[in-house]
C-alpha cells in the first residue's frame, strides 16, 4: 500500500516535469524561430523594436512598443490582425504563415511592451 503510493506520486511528478519539459523545449523553439518570422515579414513595416518603420508610419501603422495599445490589445486581435491584415495597409498572413506560426508572433509583439 505504502509502495504504491509512492509509485503514484512519482508517476504523477514524473509526468509532470515531461509535460513542463516538452512544452518549455516548444515555447523556447517556436519563439526562436518566431523572431526569424518577425524580421523576415514583418520588419518592412514594423521595426525590430515594434515602432512603425517609415514605411510604415506613412500606412499608419500603430507603435506596437506603445502601454496603452498593449493593454488594450487582446491575443485574439493580434491573431486576426496578423492572420487578416488591412487591406491596403497591412499583408495578410493566412496563406504565407501557419496558425502556429501566427501564434508563435504574439509573444514576439509582446515583447514590445516599453517598461
Ligand atoms: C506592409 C506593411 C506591414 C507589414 C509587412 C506588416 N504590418 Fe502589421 N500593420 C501595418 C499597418 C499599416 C498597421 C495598421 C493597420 C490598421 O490601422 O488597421 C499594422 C498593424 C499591426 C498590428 C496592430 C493592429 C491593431 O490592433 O492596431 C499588429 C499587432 C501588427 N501589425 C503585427 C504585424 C506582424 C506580426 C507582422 C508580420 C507577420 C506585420 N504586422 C506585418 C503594416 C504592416
Amino acid at each position: 500500500m505504502f509502495k504504491t503510493g509512492i509509485f503514484a506520486v512519482t508517476s504523477v511528478a514524473v509526468v509532470a516535469g515531461m509535460v513542463t519539459f516538452f512544452s518549455g523545449t516548444h515555447i523556447t523553439r517556436a519563439d526562436i524561430d518566431a523572431r526569424k518570422l518577425y524580421a523576415t515579414h514583418c520588419e518592412t513595416c514594423h521595426d525590430a523594436y515594434g515602432k512603425p518603420t517609415d514605411i510604415g508610419a506613412a500606412l499608419e501603422s500603430a507603435d506596437l512598443s506603445d502601454a496603452a495599445w498593449q493593454e488594450k490589445t487582446t491575443d485574439e486581435q493580434i491573431i486576426r490582425q496578423i492572420t487578416d491584415g488591412t487591406p491596403e495597409k497591412m499583408t495578410p498572413f493566412k496563406e504565407t504563415l501557419t496558425p502556429d506560426e501566427v501564434k508563435a508572433l504574439v509573444p514576439v509583439v509582446r515583447s514590445f511592451l516599453k517598461k
